[in-house]
């Protein structure tokens, strides 16, 4: 039997690790096997090109970016990701190419329908059963996150507008493709989050 793969996408601060953490707590409490990732950074060579991408100093070009974020997705998919997932294991993945087509795409340089296939192209196609969008105005998750640290990466670090960018292009997404994307509104309490993953995911355990 082939597993799931399920991924949170969101905004810096929507609650992503938190709500991803619950899921897999309450899947492996019933006796599922779950792996836990991450783009970027799911594997040895993406913690290396995490470092790259989010934290070394001076300009990346913007076509360039995008191709550390899609080799990381190609690693971490090849040799992490759809072998679990072939074993019948549960993936639950912080980010995955919504981002890519969020976060590129926002910027207005590149058109985020080629940053999409350049993600397929890196993954051979492969997708997401079930994709949580934890949606977040902008200004509240920068304000979790001023709680939570004081040290931003290249991309927390960008623009009100860009952030409101990403927002509206995750949304547009998730209307684009609703039957895999679950959005919900990311300033409801942890536990009204995690019931309602929990409600959209427990249907497809049976299968
Ligand atoms: P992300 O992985 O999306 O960056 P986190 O899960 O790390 O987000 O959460 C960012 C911060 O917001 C943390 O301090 C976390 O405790 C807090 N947080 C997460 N979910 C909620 C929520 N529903 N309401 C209020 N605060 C939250
Ligand atoms: P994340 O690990 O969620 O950040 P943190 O753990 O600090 O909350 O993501 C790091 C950043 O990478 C985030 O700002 C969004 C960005 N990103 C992209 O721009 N494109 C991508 O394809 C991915 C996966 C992430």
């Amino acid at each position: 039997m082939a597993g799931l793969f399920i991924t949170f996408e969101g905004g810096d601060g929507s609650g992503k690790s938190t709500q991803a953490g619950l899921l897999s707590a309450w899947l492996t409490d019933a006796g599922h096997t779950v792996v836990r990732s991450r783009e970027p950074g799911g594997t040895d060579l993406g913690v290396e090109l995490r470092e790259i991408v989010l934290h070394r100093k001076g300009h990346i070009a913007p076509r360039a970016e995008a191709l550390i974020y899609a080799a990381d997705r190609a690693h971490n998919i090849a040799t992490r990701v759809r072998p679990a997932v072939e074993r019948g294991e549960i993936v639950i993945q912080d980010r995955y190419l919504d981002s890519s087509v969020a976060y590129q795409g926002a910027g207005r340089v590149l058109d985020p329908k080629e940053v999409r296939d350049i993600s397929l192209w890196a993954t051979e196609g492969f997708m997401p059963d079930l994709t949580i969008l934890l949606d977040l105005d902008e200004t509240i998750g920068r304000e979790r996150l001023d709680e939570a640290r004081t040290k931003y990466d290249r991309l927390e670090a960008e623009e009100h507008d860009f952030h409101a960018r990403v927002r509206a292009g995750y949304l547009a997404l998730a209307q684009a493709e609703p039957d895999r994307f679950l959005v919900l509104s990311a300033t409801d309490s942890i536990e009204t989050i995690a019931a309602a993953v929990r409600a959209r995911v427990n249907p497809l355990l049976a299968g």
